[in-house]
């Protein structure tokens, strides 16, 4: 059994959607040991709650866009305390650095609205869109240290459409998110993912 620990910021739709899949069988050998947000009124947080998962919500540093000092600090060790043995970053809008990635080495992943290496960053939906490509998508992949870039573990394009805002498109990819996000986590508690440098082999 795997235990994972969910890091969210926002709506929390992925997490929920693998919380169910567990819930239900269809993810089988992975349970959620606890879920942590950075935002004090996050959705993920009531979500986890009304489906009697363990929810805290943790302060990160000031500068918004990383989480380390001591706040990450104390990331690590209520991850270590619920026994986790992976960190699942969904939704969680802050790079993790050196210090969370060598606690968990090779043990990250996280889910990002684009197909890397394009587009990494902030609303990368709106970056697709407003960059005029024909494919959007969903990565999921291990993190490393730097932005988006780690080992790509699953993939899955969309269309975008002549008429797409931002809101239809990101939809449109989140279904997909929806759907690959919660297979990911089923390959890695039955031990059929590894990686070698860059490249991750599913058995
Ligand atoms: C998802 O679309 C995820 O790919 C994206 O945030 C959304 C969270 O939705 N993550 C990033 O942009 C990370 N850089 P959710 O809270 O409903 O799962």
């Amino acid at each position: 059994m795997i235990r994972l620990g969910v890091l969210g910021s926002g709506a929390g739709t992925n997490f929920e959607e693998i919380a169910k899949k567990i819930a239900t069988g269809e993810i089988k050998g992975a349970e959620i040991a606890v879920v942590i947000s950075d935002v004090k009124d996050a959705k993920i947080l009531g979500k986890a709650e009304g489906l009697g998962l363990k929810a805290m919500y943790l302060p990160a540093d000031d500068f918004k866009t990383k989480l380390e000092g001591p706040q990450e600090e104390e990331y690590i060790k209520v991850l270590r305390e619920n026994k986790v043995d992976y960190v699942i970053l969904a939704g969680f809008m802050r790079m993790v650095k050196k210090g969370l990635l060598e606690a968990f080495p090779m043990k990250v992943v996280n889910i990002h609205p684009a197909l890397l290496p394009a587009f990494p960053g902030l609303e990368s939906w709106k970056q697709a869109l407003d960059h005029g490509a024909k494919l959007a998508g969903c990565t999921i992949h291990f993190v490393d240290a730097g932005m988006d870039s780690g080992p790509i573990i699953a993939q899955a394009a969309v269309p975008v459409l002549d008429d797409d805002t931002p809101q239809t498109l990101h939809a449109r990819i989140q279904e997909q998110e929806h759907i690959w996000f919660p297979k990911v986590i089923s390959l890695l508690a039955e031990g059929r993912v590894s990686v070698e440098g860059r490249k991750v082999r599913i058995s």
